[in-house]
């Protein structure tokens, strides 16, 4: 007969606490949140103890330790240090005196397996990461309510996530553990490249004279309606321009204007103008029309660097 499996009792983080290692801005955001919703930072864990002093008085945790130690403070961590540091925090945390019920780490890319020795000691393991950009604690404790967290897990890391997530006043949004990487590769293209996007645009406007300073200026209000007019109503909506009117003239027209921009804004360009082309597509765009702007954008797409159509 099969080994009968037990369900782990669940936990409230309410009694239990939590603790945390690092002290950087999401360590800092999440337990400063967690505090003020009455889930006890039990402890605040750091590499440098003026750093984890300042972090403990941003987020009132109780006492401040070293890493190693934290398992003997709380029973719930999470680990919000550098992606590259999280195999060696974990080898720390499973090498300390006690090892705890529950550890998740706020890295979006990598899922629980990146805490592997923590599990072999049998530790519930698992990921909670909130999708939102954090440039400092303060910035995060104000932009952290409201936004989804990414969470995955054994049934009690999973159910310890949803708890913090929700106290911390976000949005739990469930993720299987094989999918960290193409999660976060998402958000990495519609966050960090439409910035450098941007970029681009501001560079292709300074070589026509546009300071970027001014440019910044003029991009702000259509860049924030077209961002508006996608989230509230979808892309298929959302996008106007010549590649959804099907005007391939235009599109020749911008492959020869930006012929002698790097190359790698030309690539860009035509990388854009592809993925346009299926959205219009699929927003309605005729196939003949459709055809016309592939054959604009594929020609420039083979000429040699510095000659485009
Ligand atoms: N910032 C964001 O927008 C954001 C959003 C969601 C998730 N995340 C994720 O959250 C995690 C933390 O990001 P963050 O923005 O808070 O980073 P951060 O402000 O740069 O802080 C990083 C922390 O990691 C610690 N650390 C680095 N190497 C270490 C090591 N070998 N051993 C122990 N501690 C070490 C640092 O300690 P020292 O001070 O001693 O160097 C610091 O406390 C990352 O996995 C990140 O991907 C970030």
């Amino acid at each position: 007969m099969a080994a009968m499996q037990t369900t782990p009792e669940a936990l409230d983080v309410t009694q239990t606490g939590v603790g945390i290692a690092g002290t950087g801005n999401v360590a800092q955001a999440l337990g400063a949140l967690l505090g003020k919703a009455g889930v006890p930072v039990r402890a605040i864990a750091g590499r440098d103890r003026a750093r984890t002093e300042r972090a403990a008085a941003f987020t009132g945790a109780e006492r401040v330790c070293a890493i190693p130690e934290l398992g003997r403070c709380a029973s719930v961590l999470l680990v919000a240090v550098t992606d590259d540091a999280l195999g060696e925090v974990a080898g720390e945390l499973a090498a300390g005196e006690r090892t705890p019920q529950v550890v998740l780490h706020t890295c979006g890319s990598r899922g629980p397996e990146v805490l592997a020795p923590l599990a072999e000691r049998g530790c519930a393991t698992g990921v909670l990461h909130p999708l939102q950009t954090i440039p400092s604690a303060e910035r995060g404790v104000a932009s952290i309510p409201g936004c989804r967290c990414a969470y995955c897990g054994d049934a009690l890391a999973a159910d310890c996530a949803r708890q913090l997530i929700s106290h911390a006043g976000a949005i739990p949004l469930a993720l299987a553990a094989g999918q960290w990487a193409l999660y976060h590769a998402a958000a990495v293209l519609s966050i960090n490249f439409q910035v450098a996007l941007l970029d681009a645009s501001l560079e292709l406007w300074e070589s026509a004279g546009i300071s970027r300073q001014e440019g910044l200026a003029a991009f702000a209000p259509i860049v924030r309606a077209s961002v508006e007019n996608v989230l509230e109503h979808g892309p298929e909506v959302a996008l106007t321009g010549p590649i959804r009117r099907g005007d391939a003239t235009t599109v020749e027209r911008h492959l020869g204007a930006i012929a002698a921009a790097p190359e790698e804004i030309r690539a860009l360009y035509v990388a854009g103008a592809r993925r346009t082309l299926s959205l219009a597509r699929r927003a309605g765009l005729p196939e003949g029309a459709a055809r016309r702007v592939r054959r604009a954008i594929e020609t420039a797409g083979s000429q040699p660097e510095g000659r485009g159509a």
